[in-house]
Formats: C-alpha cells, sequence, structure tokens
C-alpha cells in the first residue's frame, strides 16, 4: 500500500534490524525513500544496503550525536525511524560508555532536530526496559509494566524511552515508541546468540551456553518486528508505547538444541560457560495492545522454519561474516564465555 510518508530518516539503517527495515520498505511501500544515517560502527555494514537504488535508499555515514548533521537530515524528511544504538549486552558491560552516548546522548540529539523541525519521531526499543521475569511467573511485560533495567545496555535503553515521552509531553514532539522482544533473522551481527552458534558450527567450534542454559527469550522474526513499526508509524496513536512480541518464549538450550538438530550435531555438542553477570532470567511480551488497536499480527510464527531459513542465510554469505569471527570469539574467550 502507498504510504503518505515519502522521505524517512532510518538511523542505523546499516546494522540488523534497521537493514532489514530498509529492504522490507522498498518491498513493502513503494515510493518511500529511505535515508540511512549510520556510524558504521563495528556494528554496522554498508554491505547490507546493497543492491538499492538511489531512489530507494541513501546511506550517509555520520553520528547521530553529531546535532549539525542530525539537524540537517532531520530537516529535509517526513518521520524518523530510529534504531541506532549500541546493542550488545556483553560489551555492556565490558565498556558502557559508548552506550550513555549513543543510546541516551544520540536520541537526545535526534528529539531536539524533530521538535525544532516538527518531524514525526518513532523510536525502536527493547523490552528490556522491564527488567526480567522468573521462570514460573504466569504475567508477561505490559506496557503497563515498571521500568526495571538490568544492565548498562538496558538502563541507557530506559533513560532514552524516558527522553521521548518527556519530549513528547512538555514539547508535542509527535512520537511513538516500540519495545520488541529478541529478533532473529539474516544479518544479524554474530556476537549474538543465535548467529554465534551457526557460525561456531560452521567453523568447527562448540557453541557457548551461558550458565545453566535455562535462561529463556522471547524470539520474533526481524519481519514481523519491522511489519509492527511500520504499523505503529502509520497508525500509532502519538505519545503511545506498543510491545511488539510473537508468543516465541523458548529457553536458551532449546534453541542451542535446535540449531544443534538443525545442522546435524549431537545434542550435547557444546560447552557450558560461564554467566553473564546480573544475567535476565526471562522475557516475555503480551502485545495484546498492538493487536487489537493495530490489527498487527506476526506471520512468521514457525520458529523451526525461520531458524533453518537463518542457518542457510549463514551457510550462503559467509564472506558477510568471516572476516569478523576471529576477533569476536576472541573478545568472548578473554571473558570466559
Ligand atoms: P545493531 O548493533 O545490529 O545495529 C546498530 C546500528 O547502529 C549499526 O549499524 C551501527 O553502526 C549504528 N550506530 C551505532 N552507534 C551509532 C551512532 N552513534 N550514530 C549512528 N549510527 C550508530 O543493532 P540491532 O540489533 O539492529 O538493534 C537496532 C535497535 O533495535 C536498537 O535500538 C536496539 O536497542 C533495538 N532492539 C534490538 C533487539 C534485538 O533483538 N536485536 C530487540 C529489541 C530492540
Ligand atoms: P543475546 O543474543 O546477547 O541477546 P539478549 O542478551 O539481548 O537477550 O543473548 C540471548 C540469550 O543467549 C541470553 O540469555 C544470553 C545467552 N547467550 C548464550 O548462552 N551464549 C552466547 O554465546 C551468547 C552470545 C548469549
Amino acid at each position: 500500500m502507498d504510504s503518505l510518508l515519502s522521505r524517512v530518516l532510518v538511523t542505523g539503517g546499516a546494522g540488523f534490524i534497521g537493514s532489514n527495515f530498509v529492504h522490507f520498505t522498498v518491498r513493502q511501500k513503494p515510493g518511500v525513500k529511505c535515508i540511512v544515517l549510520d556510524k558504521l560502527t563495528y556494528a554496522g555494514n554498508p554491505d547490507n544496503l546493497a543492491g538499492l537504488t538511489d531512489d530507494q535508499c541513501q546511506l550517509v555515514v555520520g553520528d547521530i550525536c553529531d546535532a549539525r548533521l542530525v539537524d540537517d537530515l532531520v530537516a529535509d524528511v517526513d518521520a524518523v525511524v530510529h534504531f541506532a544504538a549500541e546493542s550488545h549486552n556483553d560489551n555492556s558491560i565490558a565498556d558502557p560508555a559508548p552506550f550513555v552516548r549513543t543510546n541516551v546522548e544520540g536520541t537526545f540529539t535526534l528529539l531536539e532536530a524533530c521538535r525544532r523541525h516538527g518531524v514525526r519521531f518513532h523510536h525502536i526499543s527493547t523490552d528490556e526496559v522491564y527488567g526480567d521475569l522468573a521462570l514460573d511467573d504466569p504475567t508477561r511485560f505490559t506496557e503497563e509494566t515498571p521500568y526495571k533495567p538490568s544492565s548498562p545496555y538496558s538502563s541507557t535503553k530506559a533513560s532514552s524511552d524516558m527522553l521521548v515521552r518527556a519530549w513528547h509531553r512538555t514539547y508535542g514532539v509527535q512520537a511513538t515508541i516500540s519495545n520488541c522482544s529478541n529478533n532473529y533473522g539474516p544479518r544479524q551481527h554474530i556476537e549474538k546468540f543465535i548467529p554465534r552458534q551457526i557460525t561456531n558450527i560452521l567453523c568447527g567450534i562448540r557453541p557457548k551456553l551461558y550458565g545453566d542454559g535455562r535462561n529463556v527469550r522471547d524470539w520474533i522474526h526481524v519481519d514481523d518486528h519491522n511489519a509492527a513499526v511500520w504499523t505503529i508509524l502509520e497508525h500509532g496513536r502519538i505519545g503511545e508505547t506498543y510491545l511488539i512480541g510473537a508468543d516465541g518464549e523458548q529457553g536458551n538450550i532449546d534453541v542451542l538444541r535446535a540449531i544443534l538438530q538443525c545442522m546435524g550435531k549431537e545434542a550435547d555438542d557444546f560447552d557450558w560457560v560461564r554467566d553473564r553477570p546480573g544475567h535476565d532470567r526471562r522475557y516475555a511480551i503480551d502485545s495484546t495492545k498492538l493487536r487489537t488497536e493495530l490489527a498487527w499480527h506476526p506471520e512468521h510464527t514457525d520458529f523451526a522454519r525461520g531458524l533453518r531459513q537463518t542457518i542457510d542465510w549463514y551457510r550462503q554469505n559467509e564472506a558477510w561474516w568471516r572476516p569478523l569471527k576471529e576477533a569476536v570469539e576472541a573478545k568472548y574467550a578473554k571473558a570466559g564465555q
């Protein structure tokens, strides 16, 4: 369907979810041009945007904390979809400084530009702002759950959510927020759980499971996340928060065993490693508000199928991840993980 928006600034569009958002937009929203602002940190890769025409996507290499650059770009778009962040918990434990700068100061810089130019702002956040649930807790996170972040990563994301709410209430910025659960799919950095284990197996390295392996994550395919983002961008109520989840709760050990089985390995072909400090036990999302108010529903709900497709993507795109592998594993080895 044609969108009323024609130029969208996509921050972090060279990363995992942001680049999938750009490709989703090209497929589903003809006539929309994505202007990607990305610093190309270790997590950003311009190849993620390969094959797109100048009418579909323009990459601007720069920092969301650069107020002048951000102001120029925001002045010339209909909306901002803000994915850019430092996104990995383990990195935030080793060095939190870039998380505070990019996630908090970067969001502030974008909000100020949107305030000046009256531009629509959609903020991408995480369910991790709510802290964690016990394994036997019958409840799930809703939009009413109090914030209780555990890690430097989730606390900086929580801070950025608070800024968005305040800029909406105080200055009337036309903002919405979405808090999504764990994404999987193509082009996810190999520091993250699923791609790390897939590429370990492809390299002949034994997968690594933290702690007792019973931690639960609520998995959603990245295309379902991005479909929800477009729904909120076009139909969401300004000032509102929407939780995005696909009822995909799974224990880490079950996900790992599914990967092992799919790749022809034995169920115990992995190593137990040191647990993450402060490791959140369980995340679980109740996405009733998004489903009832905006009629969104996930389409990629067959996790085994999505996992097989993701494994195939890493098999077929070794040139994309191979140059990163040695450094990622060296960093984990240093941390005993
Ligand atoms: P990612 O690490 O793959 O990508 C982040 C992108 O942001 C990279 O391209 C990087 O170069 C860019 N970036 C980092 N600092 C920047 C800066 N200062 N200026 C400009 N660009 C910068 O992350 P992801 O997994 O795609 O996550 C995207 C967003 O979604 C984040 O806001 C994250 O908090 C949120 N989120 C992620 C998940 C998940 O499962 N991965 C779940 C819920 C929410
Ligand atoms: P991760 O992909 O880092 O996402 P998040 O911390 O945002 O949930 O990790 C997902 C889960 O997998 C988390 O419980 C930590 C665990 N994990 C491992 O057991 N082994 C690993 O090698 C990694 C990277 C994560």
